[in-house]
């Protein structure tokens, strides 16, 4: 059998989930206001309820980006390096990638995801169907952690060019998403690039139908965050008493989902822990902000990167900036 051969190469730069960030989920929930962080969405339930949400009409964010990029590939493309390495930032499935591969022919695709079996298929898929290319995936919370340094410097004549696109920037708060761009920039060299997609302001209705679909397919993915909690806490919170709410809060440009406590209730938070909610408490999932193009700019900016070009859609929904060190 010569499968093992045909596989790309996979380096783990995972920190596994341990007992500091177990505490800090449990840290969360105790708080006066509760929070769970978003990562907690992703489990393999929460990847397919997802990939749906990005079916969904209401959320347009998929699909605008998809057009601007294909609408502008070519012309994307004439500002990237020549003989780069992609660095694909959440790759999941790598089909974004792929869309991309004869228009920019890397030198060396790097997918970078936190779940590694999976990663590893769709890598092999893409290094089946590109037998010419080298495919690298390396197994990473890159949220938290990004340390490409040792494996960029084998090509060191070919400039990373990262690509994160989905709008996943606006699941930053603003100072923590310009520490993890500075990251970014700290890999770029002289001759790095970044090209990320950014979810626009716009109004109201349109942005709260995309994060509460008629069709409750967000609504089950907020819920089913905590089925994960109680697999990691062992902790007992019933879905069924809890209700999805979001709402955009336009002072600080984001919306927010939330799950409201249907009723007063007791949760078990595994060894130790208790929680009281109260009815209609408030337990905040996720922050997604939305810039104006100017902000995003100027998001780049204070991340030491200078926007030199953007594409966007005719009604300004959503932005593709590429950007290069100052
Ligand atoms: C992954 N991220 C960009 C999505 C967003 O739009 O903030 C997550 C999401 N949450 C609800 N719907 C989609």
């Amino acid at each position: 059998m010569s499968l093992a051969l045909d596989l790309p190469r996979l380096q783990t730069a995972l920190r596994l989930p341990t007992q500091d960030e177990r505490q800090q989920l449990l840290h969360g929930l105790l708080q006066p206001r509760a929070h769970i962080d978003s990562k907690y969405f992703y489990d393999d339930r929460g990847c397919e309820l997802f990939t749906a949400i990005c079916r969904l009409d209401e959320y347009y964010p998929t699909r605008t980006e998809a057009r601007i990029f294909s609408q502008h590939r070519e012309a994307i493309a004439e500002q990237l390096p020549g003989h780069m390495q992609w660095i694909d930032l959440g790759c999941g499935d790598c089909r974004k990638t792929e869309d991309w591969l004869s228009a920019v022919a890397p030198a060396r695709v790097i997918g970078v995801d936190i779940a590694g079996e999976f990663l590893q298929t769709s890598l092999a898929e893409v290094a089946q169907r590109h037998p010419q290319l080298e495919c690298i995936g390396v197994v990473s919370d890159f949220t938290q952690h990004l340390d490409l340094h040792e494996l960029l410097a084998e090509r060191p004549s070919a400039p990373p060019v990262f690509f994160y696109p989905g709008s996943s920037i606006g699941n930053f708060e603003p100072r923590a998403a310009m520490r993890f761009l500075r990251r970014i920039r700290a890999h770029c060299g002289q001759h790095g690039r970044l090209l990320i997609g950014a979810d626009l302001v716009k109004p109201r209705d349109i942005l709260e139908a995309a994060y509460d679909d008629a069709s409750g397919v967000t609504a089950e993915f907020n819920l089913n965050v905590l089925n994960v909690v109680n697999r990691e806490l062992d902790a007992d919170f019933n879905a069924a008493h809890f209700r999805h709410f979001a709402h955009f809060d336009e002072a600080h440009r984001r919306v927010e989902m939330h799950l409201v406590s249907a009723r007063e209730q007791n949760v078990n938070l595994g060894v130790h822990a208790n929680r009281r909610f109260g009815a209609n408490e408030h337990i905040l999932t996720e922050y997604s902000h939305k810039y104006s193009l100017d902000e995003f700019r100027a998001l780049l900016a204070a991340s030491g990167l200078r926007c030199s070009h953007y594409w966007t859609d005719p009604q300004d929904w959503f932005g593709v900036f590429l950007a290069e060190p100052v």
